[in-house]
């Protein structure tokens, strides 16, 4: 995350913001205030929205590239939120152009509204010269959303709570993802609920006690074979429930040649761990030739959060 500087003020400011994939994601009871209590493991990708900041007469959002059609262009949109808390913060007024360069999926579970709040955080701060520091900056973060924090502090992390509360976790060396983006996307309250719906009356064991050490062991020695068996998510029969299509999307990609794969967050996006760059490279095409997803591509991990390019 990039600290403010005092005395720059610039006229416009870019920050690149990369998305994110739960390496595991346990999902607890939900919770009185309508969210539920998660153990899980983020791992930034090198697959990033760029969200320029310029003064403007008014607060605006464009959005283009991918999805950018289904993105709000209105101060409901994430990003324009992020911009007017600084602002009431700072006490100025929120008059700022947000243009967001996407890619990553819209609706996809990779974070990509999460993302961009916290580009607008990072690049509200940047442009108006503020000395807001990382604490104040994750307080915001996290009344914003459950994945804005995150998306701030990049590479991989223990997240609990919500999700919001962050433990930097060491994960030596560098690992090779593809990601085949679904035709449509899914809502993440949706797929909570479809597991609330599936789950019934069970009872559900307490997400603290589910602590991934293994996974977290795996991922300090850096070896993907080791860190493959051991990815696992909740949240990813409920997105099965809703996208059965995405079983053939899973099974095409195991069948390509990855060490596994997932439904990353609350889908519809299944992200493959390979063991290598060789090896990625041919799973993403391999799966592009499926026709089993919108589009494929590959990414590597774990990346920074959310930095400034430009001043
Ligand atoms: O925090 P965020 O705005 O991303 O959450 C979107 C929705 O996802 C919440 O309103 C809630 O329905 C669901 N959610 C949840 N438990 C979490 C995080 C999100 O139930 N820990």
């Amino acid at each position: 995350m990039s600290r403010a500087s005092l005395s720059v003020v610039s006229d416009a400011v870019t920050v690149r913001v990369p998305a994110k994939v739960n390496l595991h994601l346990g999902v607890g009871p939900l919770r009185d205030d309508g969210f539920h209590d998660l153990v899980t493991v983020y791992q930034a990708l090198s697959l990033y929205d760029d969200v320029r900041l310029s003064p403007s007469s008014e607060l605006r959002v464009t959005t283009r590239g991918d999805g950018a059609a289904d993105v709000p262009g209105d101060s409901t949109n994430l990003a324009a939120r992020a911009v007017a808390e600084v602002a009431r913060r700072a006490d100025r007024s929120p008059r700022v152009a947000i243009d967001i360069d996407k890619r990553i999926p819209v609706a996809g579970g990779m974070a990509g509204g999460s993302a961009d709040a916290a580009g607008a955080l990072v690049g509200a701060v940047n442009l108006w010269g503020l000395d807001i520091g990382r604490d104040e900056l994750t307080e915001i973060a996290a009344g914003l959303g459950s994945d804005v924090p995150f998306a701030l502090h990049g590479a991989t992390a223990l997240g609990t709570g919500r999700g919001e509360q962050l433990m930097p976790i060491l994960a030596r060396g560098e690992f090779h993802w593809v990601l085949a983006i679904a035709r449509s996307g899914l809502s993440t309250p949706a797929v909570y609920g479809e597991l609330d719906r599936l789950r019934g009356n069970r009872s559900v064991s307490d997400v603290e006690a589910r602590r991934p050490d293994d996974l977290m062991a795996a991922l300090t020695s850096g070896d993907p074979r080791t860190v493959a068996p051991l990815l696992h998510n909740d949240l990813q029969p409920a997105a099965l429930s809703l996208q059965p299509v995405l079983r053939r999307t899973l099974r095409a990609g195991i069948d390509a040649g990855a060490l596994n794969g997932i439904v990353s967050g609350s889908g519809p996006t299944c992200a493959f761990l390979c063991a290598d760059e060789t090896s990625a490279v041919n799973v993403a095409a391999e799966l592009s030739g499926a026709g089993v997803a919108r589009a494929v591509r590959t990414a590597t991990g774990p990346v920074p959060g959310a930095r400034l390019l430009s001043a």
